[in-house]
């Protein structure tokens, strides 16, 4: 008996005013398969499943579900077909409560009728959420008020909630660590039990191993071949993606740091983290690494000003500053490029060139004046580093793919040239060739002087990159590894609380 559930899509085609997003992709599926779909910034994968949850209309092709041919034409119609979606951007809104978001649409009410039944609202949403092993969020908390993994779980949550056939997830790990990606695909594995399908884009390669079954590569809009994991190996697939090998290869360090760039002592934030003391150089990557909730961005965000501090003191060049607000910090010479791009980061309603020079614009003028020549330059040649596409960079952000908008939140801060610069997740979304190009920029800053402090959840990331290293755990440094020591082992393991770091921290 095989009446397991599955899907095609054949032919499909797809351009937005001119660029061709699809050309003809073929792509089919079955229930209980995890089957992840890969390729370049901009190969068209969101496109691919947007158009499957009804979001976006294809221009030519059809779908079928168990042979039958289904016309998704709106985001309800693939609802009632019980296909959802994680989206690459957060879709929840943002004033309402975890309960409200997670039941949007399907809010229980009273056994009198018109009034919602709260209670058993928030009933349901903690089962969902325990369902899933993430029981430690508060239902009645606003959507505001939780932190980028937080709100991850709770897209995930929502689209559980409904028992769906198809479940899409694009790009769910970007913000979640360790711990909270092992969740992930307990509960992939659970839905996959249920025979469900689970479309899962990544550009994490390592867990295309762990988690797929199957692997469908698209590139510039074309379908490129699916293959099954067990057949294939990460040279192989990027191969596929790129279109030759390449190698991962970390850029050359320098080893002498002298000046020192920024100093910091006990800082803290009450309940969030405390005394945090360490010193960057001129020349130096920094690297911090912990789970999500170590209190990390939390501390970065403080010395960027985006957040206050409860204790503690920042010393640049010797001289102790105040970085109250970010406008203070970014004069002082501190840049950052945050965790949660889109609300800190992107206009999408602006070009790409006036996105890229929006905190540069004192650098571009001349005597009062904006020299557009300048601006010009500077910006494509920032395009061309990163790699961003469309090249044009009269086009708006909203046309660009989700890693590309990335890519341009990140030149904005590397075109500043901050003698200090904090990196949060610099290469989250970001495809395999142009995280290379990434990590060439950030060393190349650091060698012309910049004090850089990256915060990774990539262990390769971080040991790659990183002079120093160090760990937190629960608001503490918990560890400091020379990049001689550090390995991902000892860092997990140091992240995790099951070994303590060196040198007594
Ligand atoms: N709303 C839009 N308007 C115009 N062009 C768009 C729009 N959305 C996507 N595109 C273009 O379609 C192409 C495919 O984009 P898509 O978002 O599907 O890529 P992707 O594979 O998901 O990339 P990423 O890894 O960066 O998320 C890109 O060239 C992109 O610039
Ligand atoms: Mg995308």
């Amino acid at each position: 008996m095989n009446s397991s559930m599955f899907l095609e899509m054949k032919s499909i085609s797809k351009s937005y005013n001119g660029t061709k997003a699809l050309q003809k992709v073929d792509f089919s599926a079955e229930g209980g398969e995890v089957h992840a779909i890969i390729g370049e910034n901009g190969a068209g994968k969101s496109t691919l499943v947007k158009i499957l949850t009804g979001a976006v209309l294809a221009d030519e092709g059809s779908i079928y579900i168990s042979g039958k041919e289904c016309r998704i034409d709106s985001p309800l119609v693939a609802q009632r077909l019980r296909i959802r979606a994680v989206h690459q951007h957060f879709s929840l809104i943002s004033h309402l409560t975890v309960t409200e978001n997670i039941l949007i649409g399907n809010l229980p009410v009273t056994s009198a009728g018109f009034c919602i039944d709260w209670q058993k609202a928030h009933t349901i949403a903690q089962n969902v959420l325990e369902r899933i092993g993430f029981c430690d969020l508060d239902v009645k908390a606003r959507v505001s008020s939780l932190s980028v993994s937080q709100k991850q779980m709770v897209e995930i949550a929502k689209a559980v909630s409904v028992s769906p056939k198809i479940l899409v997830m694009d790009e769910p790990s970007a913000v979640l660590s360790q711990k909270e990606l092992d969740r992930l695909f307990t509960v992939i594995r659970l839905l996959k039990d249920e025979k469900v399908l689970v479309l899962y884009i990544s550009h994490r390669l390592n867990e295309i191993f762990q988690i797929a079954d199957r692997v469908t590569v698209l590139k510039d809009g074309c379908f490129v071949g699916t293959i099954r994991v067990t057949e294939t190996d990460k040279p192989a697939l990027v191969k596929m993606m790129v279109g030759r090998a390449i190698e991962e290869i970390f850029p050359d360090k320098v080893s002498h740091f002298d000046v020192e760039a920024l100093a910091v002592s006990c800082l803290g934030r009450a309940d969030v983290f405390s005394d945090i003391t360490f010193s960057i150089a001129k020349g130096e990557i920094l690297g911090f690494y912990g789970l999500v909730g170590s209190g990390r961005t939390e501390m970065a965000r403080c010395i960027f000003g985006a957040d206050r501090l409860t204790s503690g003191k920042i010393v640049l060049k010797g001289k102790p500053v105040n970085t109250s607000s970010p406008r203070r910090a970014i004069n002082e010479g501190i840049s950052m490029l945050t965790e949660d791009r889109g609300h800190d980061g992107l206009i999408l309603f602006l070009s790409i060139r006036d996105n890229v020079s929006l905190a540069s614009l004192k650098k571009m003028t001349r005597l009062g004046v904006l020299n557009k020549r300048l601006q010009n330059s500077l910006v494509i040649d920032m395009i061309k580093k990163l790699r961003i596409k469309p090249e044009n960079p009269d086009k708006p952000l909203r046309a660009l793919s989700g890693g590309n908008q990335q890519k341009v939140v990140l030149a904005k801060w590397l075109m500043l040239e901050t003698p200090i610069l904090i990196l949060d997740e610099p290469t989250r979304g970001v495809d395999v060739e142009t995280k290379h190009g990434i990590y060439a920029i950030i060393r190349g800053l650091a060698d012309s002087g910049a004090a850089v402090l990256l915060i990774s959840s990539e262990l390769p990331e971080v040991i790659g990159l990183s002079d120093r290293i160090i760990v937190m755990k629960e608001g503490q440094m918990v560890g400091e590894f020379s990049r001689w020591e550090a390995s991902e082992e000892k860092l997990l393991a140091c992240a995790t609380g099951v070994t303590s770091g060196r040198g007594g921290i």
